[in-house]
């Protein structure tokens, strides 16, 4: 039978990926992992070539590859791991040097498909992508993968993209969004379009707001760095949770083309009214201060909450909370859909019954939940009864986000991969807030961020606390 791995080179996919950056902390927490289960399930089909500046030897690379698989596999194999480190090269070199790619080019020989991973600090985008033009690198079937943070605002977005249109179109970008390559987030799709009862609630008439949390029981820790020039809003919400609301919000797709999602999510962003500053709460946990690399006088939000407004015809009027932060009192990244209170009417012992809820769980165990509510057994009462679907599946069963996508990238599928226009657009989206910040409230690390946060849903809902296995 034939391997996966032969199949997708009969296909068409990556004869080499070239990944800058190699030696560092992306690489050692999360590239070389992806790439040994890629390994593992015969997915991987072609040389491995790495950049960097730090003067290794190949066995070094190999060595520093083994030992970040090991902290980061549980019980690798050693005939994958050969495998893979039989793939693997080495060119050392500053970026800014064009001998540099001149080495890269002559290692890589005259490939076809080659994939250019760039784990590189977004100020090298352009240099690297420069440095491939110039040692003709970029072929037609060239592709370009490039991490997060794409720009720090709309004007950084478009200058970096106009830089990287100098040598590469569009399409031979892959913007990477992680979130994106969640299993549950994907779920986010079949869940809507599979399910015909859904599709004629989905609507402002039937649904009074929507939820999103991204939480996480952790602080910023060695981040210190990055993270003190970004923040909450430009870490997880420009991107992660605007991807997911652009599924949850989106029309449905029509046909089965590459770019028919991107385009769905296009559409939506548009509809989506720049934020509002003064629906903008933004949070410090005690503590962020004490964080290696932190400015003493740091304003930078480690919580963010925000009430987005899409102006369509199926989401006039209902509002979209989002809220995200570090040391919060759980990791847990879920969605709700609350529909409308239904009217009082004679059951229940007069109560008020609860809203119907559609939760999306992404995090910590994927799955699903309808909430109904029945009558409680012998009472004249209502109590919940949750219809549940739970994606649980084996550990290692699914391919991981960076194994996903550095996968997609190698076999040249583009679906999950962000667009210029729609990374824009989300820039536009939140420009306002970058532009007026606010203060930013402390908050005890272990809380739901500061009490502010509670007033912006106030009179339309509160928080939910994040259903939990
Ligand atoms: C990254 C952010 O993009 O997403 C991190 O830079 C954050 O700060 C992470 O912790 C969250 O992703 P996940 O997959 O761990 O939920």
């Amino acid at each position: 039978m034939a391997s996966q791995a032969a199949k997708s080179r009969k296909d068409g996919g990556a004869d080499v990926l070239a990944i800058f950056g190699i030696t560092g902390d992306l690489a050692r927490k999360m590239t070389f992992r992806a790439l040994y289960h890629l390994e593992a399930r015969e997915k991987l089909a072609c040389r491995i070539v790495g950049v960097a500046i730090d003067d290794w030897s190949v066995e070094q690379l190999r060595e520093h590859a083994r030992e970040s698989i090991a902290e980061t596999v549980k019980d690798p194999d050693e005939d994958v791991f050969k495998r893979f480190a039989e793939r693997i090269s080495y060119v050392q070199g500053d970026y800014a040097d064009a001998d540099t790619f001149k080495r890269v080019a002559k290692e890589l020989g005259k490939p076809k498909r080659p994939v250019f991973y760039l784990e590189v600090p977004p100020s090298l985008f352009a240099t690297v992508v420069e440095g491939l033009g110039s040692a003709d690198l970029v072929v037609d079937d060239a592709r370009v993968v490039i991490e997060k943070p794409f720009g720090h605002d709309l004007d950084s977005a478009r200058e970096l993209n106009a830089e990287l249109q100098q040598v590469l179109s569009e399409d031979q970008i892959l913007r990477i969004d992680h979130y994106l390559g969640k299993e549950p987030v994907m779920d986010i799709t079949y869940l809507r379009f599979a399910n015909a009862i859904l599709e004629p609630v989905w609507k402002r008439q039937y649904v009074s707001h929507v939820q999103m949390t991204i939480a996480e029981d952790f602080g910023v820790d060695d981040r210190g760095r990055f993270y003190d020039s970004v923040g909450a809003l430009r870490d997880v919400v420009q991107n992660h949770a605007l991807q997911v609301l652009s599924l949850i919000a989106m029309e449905p797709p029509s046909g089965n083309q590459p770019d028919s999602v991107r385009d769905k999510k296009l559409e939506l962003f548009k509809a989506v009214r720049a934020a509002d500053p003064k629906q903008y709460v933004r949070g410090q946990y005690v503590g962020y201060h004490d964080v290696k690399d932190v400015a003493p006088d740091s304003t930078t939000e480690t919580f963010a909450a925000v009430e987005l407004e899409i102006d369509n015809w199926r989401w006039s009027g209902v509002p979209f909370f989002i809220r995200a932060g570090k040391c919060m009192p759980t990791k847990a990244s879920e969605v709700n859909v609350v529909f409308d209170r239904p009217p009082r009417l004679g059951v229940g012992g007069g109560k008020l019954p609860e809203p119907n809820q559609l939760t999306v769980r992404i995090e910590p165990d994927p799955g699903s939940r309808i909430r109904l509510f029945a009558k409680e057994a012998g009472e004249e009462a209502f109590e919940p009864a949750d219809l549940e679907v739970l994606f649980e599946k084996e550990p290692g069963g699914d391919p991981e986000p960076y194994e996903r996508l550095l996968g997609d990238a190698l076999a040249g599928r583009t679906e999950l991969f962000t667009r210029e226009d729609a990374v824009e657009e989300t820039w536009r989206i939140v420009e306002p807030l970058l532009e007026k910040p606010g203060r930013a409230y402390q908050y005890e690390p272990g809380t739901w961020g500061p009490k502010q946060a509670d007033k912006l849903t106030r009179g339309i809902c509160q928080w939910r606390g994040p259903w939990l296995p």
